[in-house]
């Protein structure tokens, strides 16, 4: 495949799809690193602030550990005299209450009303063990109280003191800490998609405009080529009105070069139609004129009736009434040469080609319509490809290069149309040209 069609079908088909590919996978991997992180935040804070919460707790029974005495002895009025644990203590979020060894309530200090049953099973076994408790408001923390000997041997358990505390403040700062966290992922990943459409147009920048380069060297190139080719072709054709001062096996070797230099100028005029029609790939900047319908198709038909006649083809025009089309007379003519030229090419004396023109809502459709060779169904998607020829055409028709359904399409592309084929090998094809109206 020659530098034009790499570099033509790479900035018209790849390059689009580098950028979606680079925009979707740079997204993706933002929202997992942003998902990821504002998880791992929401989990550490949870985690601190209940580490908190029982930290407070626990200092709470610890510090009113040593009043479990006078409160079993003299019961609430001992919370006048036993201040210690009162600045630890919130009498509106918190509650602390005492029981006794069998585990039966002596006091309770605190407006939070606690539904919790004490929990007395691994307190029991070990002095200040803390049993850490959760329902679905409030935390509790549980210490067991032991009056220790001098030896401290055979402690023995005077009651247990519990502090708990409610933990709708926690919930109530993750919910809008939930809700932040929410809308600062989303903001960020606003602002990641809008910057990855800049950064991802940033990154292929260079590249396309390595290929846009090498396009226009190619191109340069190519037209560089006309310019000696037509001396050529003139020069022998030239020789050749002057066949009697010439060899007849000169003449017949100057008939060569001269098919093979024309072959050569259609190769390039091919390629820098496609060249040019990838630097304009839509219609906006093409001459968009007002062009009748019928009166293109009557110019193109005018061309291609005498070489239907010549190849014993028969061939069928019905069209309808005239319809303006936006665009380039020029590249839409050569679109329905090609299609005319392949139906001619790839029938045989004896089948018809029939031309005909439909409309559909804000479109028309030209058919054109061949009794040829048809083409089989596992080539039908390769038949738009640049150079691609079926086995069976390259014997049918040996001086062309496949660029002419390439070219078509193309053009019908700029024009905002398409082209579909159905075929059928040994029956024929069917082209429906669908272009908008104006
Ligand atoms: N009407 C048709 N009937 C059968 N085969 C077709 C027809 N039109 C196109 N094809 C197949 O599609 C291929 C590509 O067509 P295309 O017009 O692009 O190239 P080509 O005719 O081979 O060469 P070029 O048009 O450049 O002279 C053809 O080689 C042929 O195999
Ligand atoms: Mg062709």
């Amino acid at each position: 495949m020659s530098l034009i069609t790499i570099s033509t079908q790479f900035i018209r088909q790849t390059f689009p799809y580098i950028r979606k590919r680079l925009l979707f996978t740079y997204i993706i991997v933002m929202t997992i690193i942003l998902g990821t992180a504002e998880t791992v935040l929401y989990f550490f804070l949870l985690h601190v602030l209940h580490q908190q919460l029982d930290h407070e707790l626990l200092t709470l029974v610890e510090v009113a550990a040593p009043s479990l005495d006078t409160v079993e002895i003299i019961g609430i009025e001992s919370f006048e005299h036993n201040l210690s644990w009162r600045s630890f203590f919130s009498q509106e979020q918190q509650s602390l209450e005492w029981y006794s060894a069998d585990g039966s309530l002596l006091a309770k200090e605190g407006n939070l009303a606690v539904d919790l049953p004490l929990s007395l099973n691994p307190v029991k076994e070990e002095p200040n063990f803390p049993l850490f408790q959760q329902d679905a408001n409030i935390r509790a923390v549980t210490i067991s109280v032991y009056e220790s000997n001098l030896d401290n041997t055979n402690s023995v358990l005077k009651g247990y003191i519990r502090a708990s505390e409610s933990t709708l403040n926690i919930q109530s700062t993750f919910n809008k800490l939930r809700l932040g966290l929410g809308l600062g992922g989303t903001t960020a990943l606003l602002l990641v998609s809008i910057s990855s459409i800049y950064l991802t147009q940033e990154a292929v920048k260079p590249i396309r405009q390595m290929f846009l380069h090498l396009g226009q060297f190619t191109s340069d190139i190519s037209h560089q080529l006309r310019t000696p080719l037509t001396r050529i072709s003139m020069a022998t054709e030239i020789m050749l009105t002057h066949k009697d001062s010439i060899q007849p096996a000169d003449a017949r070797k100057l008939t060569i070069i001269n098919s093979a230099t024309e072959q050569m100028k259609r190769l390039i005029e091919d390629m820098l139609f496609l060249l040019r029609s990838d630097t304009f790939p839509n219609s906006t900047m093409l001459g968009r004129k007002k062009i009748p319908l019928n009166q293109l198709l009557q110019d193109v038909i005018g061309d291609f009736e005498p070489l239907f006649q010549a190849q014993g083809i028969k061939f069928q025009a019905r069209l309808a009434s005239n319809t303006l089309i936006k665009g380039d007379s020029c590249h839409l003519h050569r679109l329905f040469t090609n299609i005319l030229d392949n139906s001619i090419s790839y029938a045989s004396r004896g089948d018809t080609v029939h031309l005909y023109v439909e409309k559909y809502k804000r479109k028309i459709i030209i058919c054109i319509q061949d009794t040829g060779m048809g083409i089989a169904s596992e080539d039908l998607p390769h038949i738009f490809h640049c150079f691609w020829r079926a086995e069976i055409a390259k014997q049918k028709r040996k001086d062309s290069f496949g660029l002419g359904l390439t070219i078509a399409q193309a053009v019908a592309k700029q024009h905002g149309g398409n082209i579909f084929v159905t075929s059928k090998i040994g029956s024929g094809s069917l082209f429906k040209i669908v272009l908008p109206i104006a």
